[in-house]
């Protein structure tokens, strides 16, 4: 189980072992489910590709290893614990071709019109108003020609069996919690692609996945945000000592299982279609965010 304390005051998630180990997994797995549709989107030997919002990196030695020869990738986090984890990983695995840097999602300084491919992971969830914001900056960092691929969970759609209903509770209390805190749109991955659509992008692709994970090992992201839920007022002493023994209850559980949804969509700036206007602060159903004025 892990020991956490989520002191970030912009974003729940802590960044323990176990945490870490949660990340890689996941990204194992969209590597084996996404990595036809990231090739589609140009993540290939030579490419230009920046992750935005890289968290503890999880993602970066498989993109390292699509872009060589030639290639690079650059990730971006604004949390300098991940930037600090994703560097010493990328350090440890002699990624030549990769740099990590904190940064803000919507105001990276980065070059416009300056990456072939552009990757945000499971970071729109949480952004509540700053979505759209988030997608329009990336769409204007991309060439023309250039691909943004978003990937988040529909957290309305994860299934269980063989869960203990402490677990539950605590998934559901997290969801609260992210909701009232954050503003966060817990389904948002479904609506990917009109996020894309409002950034002026082409949609070429959807797709959706779900990651089956057995036994379920802990409380994930949840767990790792129980003293930020403490302190916000959405659990008390008893709820996390509940939550403690349906967790340890359903590990011990060889049968228990959780279905994880992803949601996949990528969209093309146009190859004539001039340089991207990024209107701040509009959301992603109102006209002019990151519009591409017609050729
Ligand atoms: C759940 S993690 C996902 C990390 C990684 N993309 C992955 O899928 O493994 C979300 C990350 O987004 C980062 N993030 C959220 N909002 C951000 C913003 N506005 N600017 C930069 N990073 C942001 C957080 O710090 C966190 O590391």
């Amino acid at each position: 189980m892990p020991k956490g304390l989520a002191d970030s005051e912009e974003y729940a998630l802590r960044l323990s072992a176990e945490e870490i180990r949660r990340y890689r997994s996941k990204a194992e797995h969209a590597a084996r489910t996404e990595g036809a549709a990231w090739a589609d989107c140009g993540v290939n030997p030579g490419a230009r590709v920046l992750d935005l919002g890289c968290g503890p990196g999880a993602i970066l030695p498989d993109l390292a290893a699509r872009v060589s020869p030639g290639g690079l990738v650059v990730g971006i986090d604004q949390d300098p614990d991940a930037v600090a984890t994703a560097a010493a990983l990328a350090q440890e695995a002699r990624l030549a071709n990769v740099s990590v840097r904190q940064g803000s999602a919507t105001r990276t300084g980065l070059d416009p019109d300056s990456f072939d491919v552009i990757m945000i992971r499971n970071v729109l969830v949480h952004a509540g108003q700053q979505a759209g914001k988030i997608v329009g900056h990336a769409a204007s960092l991309l060439r023309p020609g250039g691909c943004l691929y978003l990937a988040d969970i529909d957290g309305t759609a994860v299934r269980w069996d063989a869960v203990d209903s402490g677990l539950v509770d605590l998934y559901r209390r997290f969801e609260d919690f992210l909701v009232a805190t954050r503003g966060a749109d817990l389904s948002i991955g479904p609506k990917l692609g009109s996020y894309l659509r409002a950034a002026g992008l082409d949609v070429f692709m959807r797709q959706a996945f779900y990651q089956v994970v057995n036994p379920v090992p802990d409380g994930g992201a949840p767990w790792a945000a129980r003293d930020a839920m403490a302190q916000a007022g959405f659990a008390s002493a008893d709820d996390v000592d509940l939550w403690e023994k349906a967790s340890s209850r359903t590990a011990a559980n060889p049968d228990s299982v959780v279905f994880v949804p992803t949601f996949s969509a990528a969209g093309r700036r146009r190859e004539h279609g001039g340089t991207v206007e990024v209107i701040e602060d509009t959301e992603p159903a109102s006209a002019g965010q990151g519009r591409i004025p017609s050729p």
